[in-house]
């Protein structure tokens, strides 16, 4: 039997819809409108394909291979129902689609045509074993604690709740983390990882930053991952960990090894304790603007003057919203997380320079520096 076909070769749309209709213009926006509702509503597929791709270890698996790994070997890997084989092709041709995977075609032994897969930069930061991770980031966020609040932003628009988070959960983000040791673990092992991977920055790229100071508090600092690798890299700063003792400070008092770390438990609305440096990292965000300069004073209180190598280290995102088009990506993760911290914390928010500037200057402070170094984020100094 002949087999014959033909393949219509893919026109522009604008020149498909002149074919079509003659004339340009409006079908082709419908199309490309159609298009844009469909992308975006089907946003949420890439982040359960992460979660799915996490969740059986994919990366791992590859990885543990030592080299690229054609689809027949992943299925065995992974303990994949056999009739289910090329739907496993299909997420990792939409996780390659992402970036998380890269494929190449090879012939195999049966001079059959097969893909390989090999990891990116971006699934390197998915593996379990490696010291700088990301996973733990997605699995705070997709977990359903976190993800399905977001079903109801509109009831939240239209009622009085302070936060979608309460609208859903019906108790402050905060009081659920104090009491639920699952959240409490999945968010202090989303925000270790990230501060393992960003003082990991900071202290390769970034150590003028550090230059000339002798002690150092971070405030709000969680688990203490940037203080131990600041204790770590200069042991002649004098780290302390400042943070609420019920959630995170009475469970790690005492713990550390170093001579220069230590941890506090008190409230930084309060007092925080004196240091030549205050750090705060992912804080302002979390709050409003009346809080925020609260915490700013507290922060001025607490450090020596400019002359006397008193500043703010700040690391939380800053807003540019007129960056050029290459800047979508950035900007775009810039604006989810403005999203997320009104659904956890109402008054949270993502600031752009003109909104931390007013901050800065109601707070009492004279001077800052901002540098877009740490990907999303910028590091902020901050003087008296
Ligand atoms: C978003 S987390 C950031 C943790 C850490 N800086 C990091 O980036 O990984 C905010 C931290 O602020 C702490 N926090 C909230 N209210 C506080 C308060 N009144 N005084 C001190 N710490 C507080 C929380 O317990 C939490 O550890």
């Amino acid at each position: 039997m002949r087999f014959t076909g033909h393949i219509k070769f893919k026109e522009s749309p604008k020149k498909k819809m002149d074919m079509v209709n003659g004339d340009s213009g409006s079908s082709c926006e419908l199309l490309q409108a159609q298009a844009q509702v469909y992308n975006c509503t089907f946003n949420f597929l890439n982040s359960m394909a992460l979660k799915c791709a996490i969740q059986l270890g994919i990366p791992d698996v590859i990885h543990n291979h030592g080299q690229p790994m054609t689809l027949s070997k992943l299925v065995t890997a992974l303990n994949i129902i056999p009739n289910k084989a090329d739907s496993l092709r299909r997420l990792m041709r939409i996780l390659a689609h992402s970036g998380f995977f890269a494929r190449q075609k090879i012939t195999s032994e049966n001079y059959e045509q097969e893909e390989e897969y090999f990891l990116t930069p971006a699934s390197k930061l998915l593996l379990k074993d490696k010291p700088l991770k990301a996973a733990p980031f997605i699995n705070f966020i997709l977990d359903p604690i976190i993800s399905d609040p977001f079903h109801l932003m509109s009831t939240w628009f239209q009622n009085d709740d302070p936060t979608l988070f309460e609208t859903a959960n019906g108790k402050p983000f905060w009081d659920c983390v104090a009491q639920q040791p699952k959240l409490n673990n999945l968010f202090y092992d989303a925000m270790n990882t990230d501060s393992e991977l960003i003082s990991s920055v900071v202290i390769k790229d970034c150590k003028e930053v550090f230059k000339g100071l002798k002690s150092l508090v971070d405030v709000g600092g969680g688990t203490g991952a940037v203080a131990k690798a600041i204790a770590s890299a200069f042991p002649h700063i004098k780290c302390t960990v400042f943070d609420l003792p019920h959630i995170v400070v009475d469970k790690l008092q005492g713990t550390t090894t170093t001579d220069n770390l230590e941890f506090l438990g008190g409230d930084m609305f309060e007092a925080i304790p004196s240091a030549d440096a205050v750090l705060l990292k992912w804080i302002i965000h979390d709050w409003g603007d009346e809080e925020s300069v609260k915490i700013l004073k507290r922060c001025k209180e607490a450090i020596p003057s400019r002359e006397k190598g008193g500043k703010v280290i700040i690391m939380d995102i800053v807003i540019e919203e007129n960056k050029k088009e290459d800047d979508k990506e950035t900007m775009e993760g810039q604006l989810c997380f403005d999203m997320m911290m009104m659904g956890l914390f109402n008054t949270g928010k993502e600031r752009s320079v003109e909104e931390w500037k007013k901050l800065f200057l109601d707070a009492g402070f004279s001077h800052f520096n901002i540098n877009p170094v740490l990907g999303l984020r910028s590091l902020i100094e901050l003087y008296p």
